[in-house]
């Protein structure tokens, strides 16, 4: 049966089934294939997006240009500090203009209630470009990446190693519809939030997995044939850079912690890096790592999420 996402709104992977992560992975191939061979798809010709950063971005803020432009449509970015956003003007109120001019909103925000408010006031669908507590498009990206490399989900070891944040949350959504087991290992304090670990245990338990979190970065990855880390200190949370570090210190993705995982393991990480803190280069750079696989993978993942939901 088709899966219609039409008009879908996409806050956090919660919201998707795994019918419809598969589909939107489906299409994502589809699209690359199209794409390496100079074919043109321009699936939302006249449509535009509005892209609203209240963060930096590199990854994000490309991706969605260039395959807003490659789907024949037109992205506008936002910069929140422009717009009257900046001078008061309510998120209720910027949704329900925008809606008027524009077919789809992203938005990349501090506190995740202001996608869940995008999403009420706006008329049009709203896609999470990375909040607080989640990154759907991330993790979107990053499935893709493994069913690429591995030729398979359901069944693989996904170990994430470090802070239990937005990217860690969004891996637990996917990894658990699709049947991927996935071990979270985070210090105390650090760990993911415990209504999404609990929701992850769920859905895995229906679809064959297991989702467990732990302490100890070895056990994680020990036998794992994904090795995923991010950055110590998110966007936000720079006040608690120098705690973090002395904290996540043995959490380091380092050669002598890949050597328990699987030997063609794939080392993961949603970018931008802090080299020598969370990974050093010799990880980083390795034939093992697939990091600019996954940023590459932005740009056909969100076409595949845009096309199917505006
Ligand atoms: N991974 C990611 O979202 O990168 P940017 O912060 O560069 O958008
Ligand atoms: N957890 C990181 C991801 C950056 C893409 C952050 O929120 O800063």
């Amino acid at each position: 049966m088709a899966v219609l996402m039409k008009g879908k709104s996409l806050a956090s992977l919660r919201d998707l089934s795994r019918e419809e992560i598969e589909e939107i992975l489906k299409t994502s191939e589809l699209l690359k294939l199209q794409n390496l061979r100079g074919q043109d798809h321009p699936l939302l010709k006249g449509k535009t997006l509005a892209m609203i950063f209240e963060k930096p971005s590199t990854r994000t803020r490309v991706s969605f240009e260039v395959g807003m432009w490659q789907l024949g449509g037109y992205a506008l970015y936002l910069s929140a500090s422009d717009l009257q956003l900046g001078r008061g003007e309510t998120i209720g109120d910027t949704a329900q203009t925008l809606s008027r001019y524009v077919h789809g909103i992203m938005a990349r925000v501090f506190s995740h209630q202001t996608i869940l408010d995008l999403i009420k006031y706006s008329r049009v669908p709203v896609i999470n470009g990375l909040s607080d507590f989640s990154h759907p498009c991330q993790a979107l990206a990053d499935l893709f990446t493994i069913y690429e490399k591995k030729g398979k989900l359901s069944g693989l070891r996904f170990a994430y190693v470090g802070d239990g944040n937005n990217v860690a949350h969004s891996l637990l959504y996917g990894c658990a519809k699709l049947g991927v087991n996935i071990t979270v290992a985070s210090p105390k304090g650090y760990q993911p939030h415990p209504e999404v670990v609990s929701y992850a245990k769920d859905e895995a338990k229906r679809n064959g997995s297991e989702v467990i979190v732990t302490e100890d970065p070895i056990e994680a990855v020990k036998g794992a044939d994904v090795i995923y880390t991010d950055v110590w200190t998110s966007m936000g949370m720079e006040k608690e850079r120098e705690e973090r570090v002395k904290t996540f210190r043995p959490y380091q993705v380092n050669t002598k912690l890949t050597r328990h995982a699987k030997v063609d393991y794939l080392f993961m990480h949603c970018l931008p890096a802090h080299r020598g803190e969370e990974v050093v280069d010799e990880v980083a750079d390795s034939p093992n790592s697939v990091i600019f696989d996954q940023a590459e993978n932005r740009l056909h993942t969100q076409k595949a999420l845009l096309a199917l939901i505006l």
